[in-house]
C-alpha cells in the first residue's frame, strides 16, 4: 500500500473518528478531534492513501520542551506495514529539531502491539499509573523517550 504522511486537517476528522472508534474502548468524537486541530499547541498526522483513505493517525501536545503523544491508531487490515512507525519518526524528528526533552505516553499494560512497537523506536518504560484507564479498568505503563539538547551538549 503506498501512502503519504500529512498534516490532518478538518476534512479528515470523520474518517479518524472512524478508526478511533475500530481501535479505542473510549474513543474521541468528531467534536474532540476537532478542538485537538483547534489547539496551537498541538499536531496531529494523518497516512493517507492513494484514494484518500485514511490508513492510520498520530496526535501530539507540546508543552514547553515536552512533548506528549495523545493517539496513535491504524486501520487494523493495515497494521504491520510500518505505518504506526512511520508517523512516529516524524514526531521523532519534530523533538530532535525542537531540541524537545522527551516525547511521552501512556499505554494499557496489556497493549503488547503497541508497547513492542514504542519499545522498538527506543522508548522505555518509566511507570505504571494504576487503574488509568476504564472499560476496563487497567493500568498505564508510561513509555519515554528522552533526547538530548544539542545546544546545551555544545556548550558544557
Ligand atoms: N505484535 C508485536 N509487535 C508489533 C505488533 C504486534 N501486533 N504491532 C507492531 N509491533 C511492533 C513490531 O516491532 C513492528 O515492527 P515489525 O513489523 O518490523 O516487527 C513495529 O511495532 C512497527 O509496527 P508498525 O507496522 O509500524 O505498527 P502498526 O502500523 O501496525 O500500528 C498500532 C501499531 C499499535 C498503532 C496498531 O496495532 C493499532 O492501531 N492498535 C490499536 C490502537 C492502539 O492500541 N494504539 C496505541 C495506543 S497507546
Amino acid at each position: 500500500m503506498t501512502y503519504t504522511i500529512v498534516p490532518m486537517t478538518y476534512d479528515h476528522v470523520p474518517q479518524v473518528a472512524e478508526i478511533e472508534r475500530m481501535c479505542f474502548s473510549d474513543p474521541w468524537s468528531e467534536r474532540m478531534l476537532r478542538e485537538h486541530l483547534d489547539n496551537q499547541c498541538a499536531a496531529a498526522l494523518v497516512a493517507q492513501g492513494e484514494d484518500g483513505t485514511v490508513l492510520g493517525y498520530a496526535g501530539l501536545l507540546v508543552v514547553l520542551d515536552e512533548g506528549y503523544i495523545t493517539n496513535v491508531a491504524v486501520r487494523p487490515l493495515y497494521r504491520r506495514q510500518g505505518i504506526a512507525a512511520d508517523l512516529l519518526t516524524v514526531f521523532d524528528r519534530f523533538a530532535q529539531g525542537n531540541h524537545l526533552a522527551f516525547l511521552t505516553l501512556e499505554v494499557r499494560s496489556s497493549n503488547a502491539p503497541a508497547l513492542a512497537l514504542y519499545e522498538k523506536l527506543g522508548y522505555r518504560r518509566m511507570g505504571l499509573r494504576k487503574h488509568y484507564y476504564e472499560h476496563p479498568r487497567e493500568d498505564a505503563v508510561i513509555m519515554t523517550r528522552g533526547y538530548t539538547n544539542a545546544a546545551e551538549t555544545t556548550e558544557s
